[in-house]
């Protein structure tokens, strides 16, 4: 008898899809396609092999895209009522499940989970549904189907019921929280989350340590496991194409023109760099970073005209006002430090906010310290990509938070995130470090950094879950 399903055979589904859609003047649409993890992943399973891309539409633009019939060949983008999208993308996932992954509350006035939050979970629900019905609709008999992240929690579950016959698997690209953190979530909500992702066969984490809290959540809140089994897959860099990438034209122009923003010191030589470029991101920790180098200039004042730190805080999440008052502080706290610090020929801090990937490659490529500070974070491959290009060794220091210290640890400089005088104390160490011992941990750290590609973290999952 013939199938009724799709024919897709590996399926990947995700908030954010490889391609976001802008209408311009004209009234045309011009498509934009994004990098990352699952990208070159499904690249590498070939155009043959069935796989197709589920994914929300965002914007307006990719709306329009949707209504238009226009698309990639591979891709499918469901036009979810953008009501129901900002409460389960803003609402939800940013605002509630990455806060309490991130451990980002300020507990004695938040979180507050009222009517307003039963709304919204509603939604959340919506959402996950549309794309339980989706991939239900696509999938070929017995296909594989990847969910990715904390927006998709329950699409395990839902699609279980709709499709028995699916091999299922759930990636978190989070942290995951305590058991007491996640606790402080609505009994109903903790207990629907953890059992919608247990409707997988397979839950993928970054780290042990991620893996491990949320079986601690599964004993506690829902009696364990059951079936589902759990993997542990740490994503690393795209060797490959950092090293091509970074020594195009376009970066080499990016890092002519950040020598001449960064300068010489007093003795003639160009001066050193202490280099961050993240999102701007609560968990990314960079007014505590800027802090700290406030505290290297004060502790350590041979420094001051000596050093730069060029930090690149690339907008994020701007519809939430915590997100956009942060950006504000990072601001704010970055001139105080030039106000205070800078003389005539040297700006202290050189803050861009402009996303701009080939001038992040130029700062990777010449930064003398890699800043890598998070309060808590997945994995951080910006602390995995810079050891990868540096062009003549780069010291990192990094947070004992974020899931890369499991691999790199080893070879960075550790710091407590809160701890600025501990973080000032490392940017001292780590400047001063010796170009040989520098060059040689930076050695180390890229092979660590690049044991699992972005192709063959992808493989990796597909296999564990269909071998
Ligand atoms: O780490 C989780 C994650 O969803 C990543 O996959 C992504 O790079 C990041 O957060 C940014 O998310 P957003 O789609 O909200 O910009």
């Amino acid at each position: 008898m013939a199938s009724t399903h799709g024919a897709a055979q590996v399926l990947v589904a995700s908030n954010r899809g490889p391609v976001s859609y802008e209408v311009q003047e004209d009234g045309s649409l011009h498509a934009k396609r994004g990098g990352g993890g699952l990208v070159s992943g499904l690249s590498a399973i070939g155009p043959d092999a069935g796989a197709l891309w589920v994914c929300s539409a965002l914007s307006d633009g990719d709306r329009e895209a949707v209504r238009r019939g226009v698309g990639e060949t591979g891709v499918r983008m469901l036009d979810i009522d953008a009501e129901v999208h900002a409460d389960a993308y803003n609402g939800v996932a940013n605002s509630v499940l990455w806060f309490v992954h991130h451990m980002l509350y300020q507990t004695p006035v938040e979180p507050v989970f009222d009517n307003e939050f039963w709304r919204q979970w509603g939604n959340y629900a919506r959402y996950n549904r549309a794309f339980a019905e989706a991939l239900a609709e696509e999938a070929g008999d017995g296909a594989a189907v990847l969910v990715q992240d904390y927006h998709l929690t329950l699409v395990p579950g839902m699609l279980r019921r709709l499709r028995p016959d699916l091999r299922i698997a759930h990636f978190s690209h989070t942290p995951w929280a305590p058991v007491d953190y996640f606790r402080m979530l609505p009994d109903r909500v903790a207990r629907e989350v953890l059992e919608g992702m247990l409707g997988a066969d397979l839950l993928g984490f970054l780290t042990h340590r991620w893996a491990e809290a949320f079986t601690a959540c599964c004993t506690e809140i829902v009696g364990g496991l059951g079936d589902t089994r759990v993997g542990v897959h740490g994503l690393g860099a795209d060797a490959d194409f950092l090293r091509e990438r970074s020594h195009e034209a376009d970066v080499e122009e990016r890092m002519a023109a950040l020598r001449a923003e960064i300068g010489a010191g007093p003795d003639g030589q160009p001066r050193k760099t202490v280099v961050r470029v993240d999102r701007t991101e609560l968990s990314k920790n960079i007014v505590r970073g800027l802090l700290a180098y406030r505290e290297l200039l004060t502790d350590f004042p041979w420094w001051q005209e000596r050093v730069v730190h060029v930090a690149f805080a690339y907008p994020s999440r701007q519809d939430l006002a915590v997100y956009r008052d942060y950006t504000a502080e990072v601001r704010r706290v970055a001139d105080s430090i030039n106000e205070e610090f800078g003389t005539a020929d040297w700006t202290p801090v050189v803050l861009h906010v402009k996303d701009d990937f080939a001038r992040s490659l130029a700062a990777y490529r010449l930064a003398d310290v890699a800043l890598v500070n998070p309060i808590r974070d997945g994995m951080n491959l910006v602390a995995k990509e810079v050891p990868v290009v540096s062009d003549e060794g780069c010291a990192l220091v990094l947070s004992r938070e974020a899931g890369a210290f499991e691999e790199l640890g080893e070879d960075a400089i550790v710091v407590n995130p809160y701890d600025i005088g501990g973080t000032a104390n490392a940017l001292h160490e780590a400047l001063g470090m010796a170009a040989d011992e520098r060059a040689e941990r930076t050695k180390r750290l890229a092979a660590s950094a690049t044991a699992l590609p972005p192709a063959a973290w992808f493989l990796e999952q597909l296999r564990a879950l269909t071998g």
